[in-house]
């Protein structure tokens, strides 16, 4: 067996030992049943890919009905949901690996077409600066109240099916994103204002969540948050605020923090004569206080290692892992050179993947790499919003 540093186990702060560095991303692979249950492709996409890799993120559920943000996309809005996610949770559990449900709230970047003729919500009624988005419904303050309390409730449901832990998607300009961002929240009340205020939503939930843990779930739960660092709108999140609020975060129950972006390596969007890179900078605000999963456009064992050499925690392989579902054992079997980085649209099957995926990687502006056809590039990100 190769001695890849990622292939190390690693322990957290709570004594949960996870067998290795690698983790496998949330992706909505757009195959859960129209009305947010599981699905047998999901199942069989999960226990395709598990057993290798250390964690394993699912596809991003929704908390409440109108949290919805995709066709296809998996739902614990409600108790229904549980025996569906406990078989989703023993596919991804399989082997060990550690399964992390992802929880979150789409918030403005849903529309009343996947919503079934309801308006979306947002902090306030601000629309995403895309071509063809609705104008939201600004949230009264008791909704806001009850969404922070679906995320308490989704954790409960996520203990109850059998989840390792959940990981809250504060990423990729969703709700939890939207409540941070100057361009999306104007609100005055309790819930907007300063950069400071602009956190309260965030940490509303980890406060829930983590209370949801302590009722029903025990200490091995694992709690992580997702974080994308920068907007590109203007006004919109700067990574000067990103870095107080991450000083935030690292004093909260949380387990790890998960750094969304398209190119692991990036360095400022907003600020061209910035010659570092996120991650470094964000690694040096956290100070070791919690480990870190850093991602985007990973794909060869080489590209992971670089990752460990930089001295973070973790490594996950998204896009690479729907075209390779074995990644991690053909290393671990020392048989890198099998290891499949572009796919066949006949092997979609084989891979476990619905041919929906292509019509859904098309709506976000991304590609899996076809044999024959030019391989994503690592700038075409997760739609367009991973980035901003
Ligand atoms: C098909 C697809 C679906 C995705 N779904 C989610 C999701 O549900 N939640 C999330 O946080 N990120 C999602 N992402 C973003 C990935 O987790 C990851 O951050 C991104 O693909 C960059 O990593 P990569 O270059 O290794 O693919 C998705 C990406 C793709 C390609």
């Amino acid at each position: 067996m190769s001695d890849y540093k990622f292939l190390q186990p690693y322990t957290f702060k709570n004594g949960v030992k996870v067998k290795n560095r690698v983790v496998i991303p949330p992706m909505t692979i757009a195959s859960s049943l129209e009305e947010g249950s599981v699905s047998r492709d999901d199942l069989f996409y999960a226990g395709l890919r598990s057993g290798g890799v250390g964690m394993f993120i699912s596809p991003v559920a929704n908390v409440t009905n109108d949290g919805k943000g995709f066709e296809g996309e998996l739902s614990v809005a409600d108790d229904k949901y549980i025996p569906g996610l406990s078989k989703l949770a023993d596919a991804m559990k399989k082997g060990g690996t550690k399964a992390i449900l992802q929880i979150f709230h789409a918030g403005r970047m849903s529309d009343s077409t996947i919503l079934r003729g309801i308006q979306p919500v947002s902090a306030s009624a601000v629309a995403a600066p895309r071509d063809g988005m609705e104008t939201p419904r600004e949230l009264s303050s008791n909704e806001v109240e009850a969404i922070v309390q679906a995320f308490a409730d989704a954790t409960r449901r996520a203990i109850v099916a059998g989840f390792d832990g959940v990981e809250i998607y504060g990423a990729n300009t969703y709700l939890i994103q939207q409540f941070f961002s100057p361009h999306s929240n104007k609100r005055t009340d309790k819930w907007g204002g300063d950069v400071e205020k602009r956190m309260t939503f965030a940490l509303e939930i980890i406060r829930a969540v983590h209370d949801a843990i302590e009722e029903y779930g025990n200490d091995d739960f694992i709690l992580g948050y997702r974080i994308s660092p920068e907007e590109i709108e203007s006004p919109g999140i700067r990574i000067d605020d990103t870095l107080k609020f991450i000083d935030k975060l690292s004093g909260q129950p949380l387990n790890y923090l998960h750094i969304s972006m398209g190119n692991a390596w990036r360095k400022s969007l907003n600020n061209p004569d910035d010659d570092r890179y996120t991650i470094q900078r964000i690694k040096d605000q956290v100070k070791g206080r919690l480990p870190l999963i850093s991602v985007g456009s990973i794909e060869t064992p080489e590209d992971a290692e670089k990752i460990m050499d930089a001295g973070i925690d973790f490594v996950a392989i998204g896009r690479e892992y729907l075209r390779e579902p074995k990644w991690i054992d053909k290393v671990i079997s020392g048989h890198e050179e099998t290891i499949r980085y572009s796919i066949n649209r006949d092997a979609l099957d084989e891979i476990g993947l619905n041919p929906s995926i292509i019509e859904f990687l098309k709506g976000l502006g991304t590609e899996l790499g076809y044999e024959g056809e030019q391989k994503g590039d690592g700038k075409s990100e997760y739609g367009v919003v991973l980035d901003s």
